[in-house]
């Protein structure tokens, strides 16, 4: 069995990807989630995971100027967080998510991790060292800033931790 993990962009990572995504979200079932009628942005980069040639599992990382009480700070954001039914269970994911959180530090811009999640897997990110945000969230829909509240907001501390306030993503939600 051979694995790779891969940091990608553009079009072709995108192609890569879909299967996977669709396999874990198909269209009957993401109409069916809180989450489902919202519009996301495209993810900047993407670490993939293969598994003999076939991606199973991504995190898609989307890099934002945003706002915290209305100051400018640069978030890392984490989205579109999958494992292949099949491969579960055996740090996929984990390794995914450390492999994006390195990636963003090493940028050395970037203020904090963030992320949005169901409360089913509050518990997985939890036990990777994120933590919840317990404020407002503003986001793009439409072209209208709204309240973001589909999902719960998680952050991870790369050069500062915050954990109280109001940000606003200044743009669509990942
Ligand atoms: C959530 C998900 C990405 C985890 O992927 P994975 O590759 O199985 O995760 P890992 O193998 O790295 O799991 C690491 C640990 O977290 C545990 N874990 C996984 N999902 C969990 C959950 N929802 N709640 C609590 N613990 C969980 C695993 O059992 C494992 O525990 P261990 O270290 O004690 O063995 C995967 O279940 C999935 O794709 N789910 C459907 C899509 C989804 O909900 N994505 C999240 C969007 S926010």
């Amino acid at each position: 069995m051979s694995i790779e993990i891969e940091i990608a962009t553009g079009a072709s990572s995108r192609a890569a990807a879909a299967p996977l995504l669709s396999a874990v979200w198909p269209p009957e079932v993401l109409k069916a989630l809180p989450w489902g009628h919202i519009t996301f942005a495209d993810p900047d980069l993407r670490v993939m995971i293969d598994r003999d040639g076939e991606t199973v599992c991504h995190v898609g990382i989307t890099r934002r100027a945003g706002t915290w009480n209305g100051r400018k700070v640069h978030i890392g954001g984490l989205g579109n967080v999958a494992t292949r039914a099949d491969c579960r269970g055996r740090g996929y994911a984990t390794l995914a998510i450390n492999a994006a959180i390195h990636t963003l530090t090493e940028e050395h811009s970037i203020d904090f991790g963030m992320l949005f999640c169901e409360p089913h897997n509050s518990a997985f990110y939890e036990k990777l060292g994120w933590q919840s945000f317990n404020g407002p969230v503003y986001a793009e829909q439409a072209g209208q800033r709204t309240s973001f509240t589909a999902m719960a907001p998680y952050v991870f501390r790369i050069r500062r931790l915050l954990r109280e306030g109001t940000i606003d993503l200044c743009g669509l939600p990942w």
